[in-house]
């Protein structure tokens, strides 16, 4: 029993000091370079993995907190969240098609992969869909842009899930728009919201209300 509390005991003390969590996700980096050796998509998906950005993890209890049926993700990129997301219906959206190729090779039949830019994506993709999740690429978009896309969207969905840029991100992190959301307040009441300590990024849940 001693020798048991003992190696429990170093598991925390790793664990504490990090380790575990470097060596998680400098493993599924390596996994992620091999595809990119053969895909050669965006770097930023090698250096970004579940297990190496705990914003993602957040999300993924948020959106499975509302017990939804069914889940959309625009941006979906590797579906680092939409795979982990606990919903029978699941649709990822992407403007890449590098990145796409390579969740169709993981997701296969499991989520239905669309090559779309949002702004060209058809309304149909939205019927019967209870949430949108949008987030880590809404900074590329001005409010005017954001609002304009999402207003024939809204009255489709139940939830909409985003991130904004606080205010305390440092300037050089070159995020172009950060968002408050304030013309969701026209359509929407704010549920949830959750503050990524080591990123200077919020994650919230809006939920729409009936019209
Ligand atoms: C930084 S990655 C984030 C991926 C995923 N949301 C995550 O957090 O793991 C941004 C993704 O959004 C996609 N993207 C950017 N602008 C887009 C747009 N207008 N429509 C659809 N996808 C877009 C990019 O191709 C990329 O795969």
């Amino acid at each position: 029993m001693d020798t048991i509390n003992k190696i429990i005991n170093r598991i925390h003390i790793f664990y504490s000091l990090g380790v575990i969590y470097s060596i998680k996700c400098k493993y599924s980096q390596l996994k992620v370079a091999l595809y990119y050796v053969f895909f050669d998509f965006d770097k930023w998906h090698i250096y970004s993995t579940f297990q190496c950005r705990p914003y993602k993890k957040i999300v993924v209890d948020m959106v499975n907190s509302l017990n939804v049926d069914s889940v959309l993700e625009v941006g979906c990129g590797m579906c680092d969240i939409l795979g982990r997301v606990n919903s029978k219906a699941k649709i990822g959206v992407d403007s890449d098609i590098k990145i796409l190729n390579v969740s169709r090779i993981i997701y296969k039949n499991k989520i239905n992969l669309v090559h779309s830019d949002l702004k060209n994506l058809d309304l149909k993709y939205f019927n019967n869909i209870d949430c949108l999740i949008m987030v880590n690429w809404i900074h590329c978009i001005s409010p005017e842009e954001l609002h304009n896309i999402l207003s024939p969207i809204l009255p489709k969905i139940k939830y909409l899930v985003v991130d904004s840029i606080r205010d305390d991100a440092e300037a050089e992190l070159n995020y172009k728009y950060r968002h408050d959301f304030k013309f969701l307040s026209k359509y929407t009441k704010e549920i949830s919201s959750n503050s990524i300590k080591k990123e200077a990024r919020d994650i919230k849940i809006f939920k729409v209300a009936p019209c």
